[in-house]
């Protein structure tokens, strides 16, 4: 399902291209996220214009509301919703974690109260993929115990041990999935920040085969120099004709850094999640449009953007919609944010494929940083 294109000489930066049931994708690629079925603020029209084709879904949410039946009765999820590429979905698992009010962690499975009507529901390593096979996902992702920074060895390793095992439940589930279904699953790296751990989860997951494999557990409070250590260590095992996956990054250098390190995709709400707060990319760094010197400026979000938004508004008037808000400001700004990221994406393809990657990195982050 994955072809390595271009390998970067200096770094483990590489192009490929992932097979997947709705249409092939370019990677490294890096994609937004639509909980509930949508992007936040944006029609799916525009993103697909953005040259997006793989989104990300979340099964906690969906299952939730509306339901399996009704995703079921529009035939799927890319039914349901109208989007016909690429769908990713994550298990649940660290949804359940984050958002709900009660879980409780068995071997069966986990627990938990809806954080929407406060009603019980359980999640196993099974359900979870007949879950993901009821919307069709094209790659679903398994049910793992995620854990936060500062817990101690013993702890972290149980919560591993049980993903491991849970892994093999989940595989052997999706190995019987029926109907022409051929979604691909991902495993779930955790490990906590213990090496041994990370090293041990990696190894034993990949026994499993699956067609994919994902890096959790990152991005959840750690420091800067942690999460860069503790990324490189771990992709290190991971190996080469499998896409590699890391979980809920989206920082323009924590993209960059991901990259360098041979990941393939990633996701985060961070951009899309920024621009609703009146927050924009631009090559010079983040640009908040509350703040007071935007007020009279007739420049776009960024000058350099080649966006439909940029194309047409100023910054002037971009803030007054947030100040006022009005529903367009989040749609701009997301529109923004998500082509300024599509578009780096793409020169990071173009730099990995004439051997520049690096190169590249230092100088879009000189300027980003206003080193
Ligand atoms: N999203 C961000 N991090 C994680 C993780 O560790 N596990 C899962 N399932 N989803 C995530
Ligand atoms: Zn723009």
């Amino acid at each position: 399902m994955f072809t390595q294109l271009e390998r970067d000489k200096n770094t483990n930066a590489r192009n490929g291209i992932m097979h997947l049931p709705h249409g092939d994708v370019l990677t490294p690629a890096f994609m937004p996220v639509g909980t509930n079925g949508a992007v936040k603020a944006l029609h799916h029209k525009s993103l697909k214009e953005m040259g997006y084709d793989l989104i990300l879904g979340n099964t906690y949410h969906l299952y939730l509301r509306p339901g399996l039946d009704v995703i079921r009765n529009a035939g799927s999820l890319h039914d349901f919703t109208t989007w016909d590429k690429n769908i990713l979905t994550d298990s649940g698992g660290f949804q359940v974690f984050s958002l709900s009010e009660f879980r409780k962690i068995s071997e069966e499975g986990v627990k938990f109260r809806s954080h929407i009507d406060g009603s019980y529901h359980m999640f196993t390593p099974e359900n979870v993929i007949e879950k993901q096979e009821v919307f069709r996902s094209d790659i679903l992702m398994m049910l793992d115990v995620c854990t936060p920074p500062g817990i101690g060895e013993r702890e972290a390793r149980e919560a591993l041990d049980i993903t491991t095992r849970w892994a093999k439940r989940g595989t052997k589930r999706w190995h019987e999935r029926i109907d022409g279904y051929d979604g691909k699953l991902f495993a779930i790296v955790q490990g906590n920040f213990y090496k041994e751990l990370r090293k041990r989860s990696a190894l034993e997951l990949l026994e499993l085969d699956t067609p994919g494999i994902a890096i959790g557990g990152l991005s959840v409070g750690e420091t800067p120099a942690e999460f860069h250590e503790y990324l490189s260590y771990t992709a290190e095992f991971l190996p080469l004709e499998k896409p590699k996956y890391v979980m809920g990054i989206g920082t323009p250098d924590y993209i960059l850094s991901a990259v360098e390190n041979g990941i393939d995709i990633f996701d985060c709400v961070y951009p899309t999640r920024i621009a609703r707060n009146g927050t924009a990319f631009t090559r010079d760094g983040l640009i908040m449009l509350k703040n007071a010197k935007h007020e009279l400026s007739l420049l776009p979000l960024d000058p350099e953007c080649n966006c439909p938004v940029c194309k047409k508004y100023t910054r002037s008037y971009i803030r007054h919609l947030v100040k006022a808000k009005e529903i367009l400001a989040p749609m701009l700004v997301t529109e923004h944010n998500l082509y300024f990221l599509a578009n780096m994406m793409e020169e990071i393809r173009e730099s990995i494929k004439v051997g520049n990657f690096y190169l590249y990195k230092q100088n879009f982050l000189k300027r980003y940083k206003g080193l």
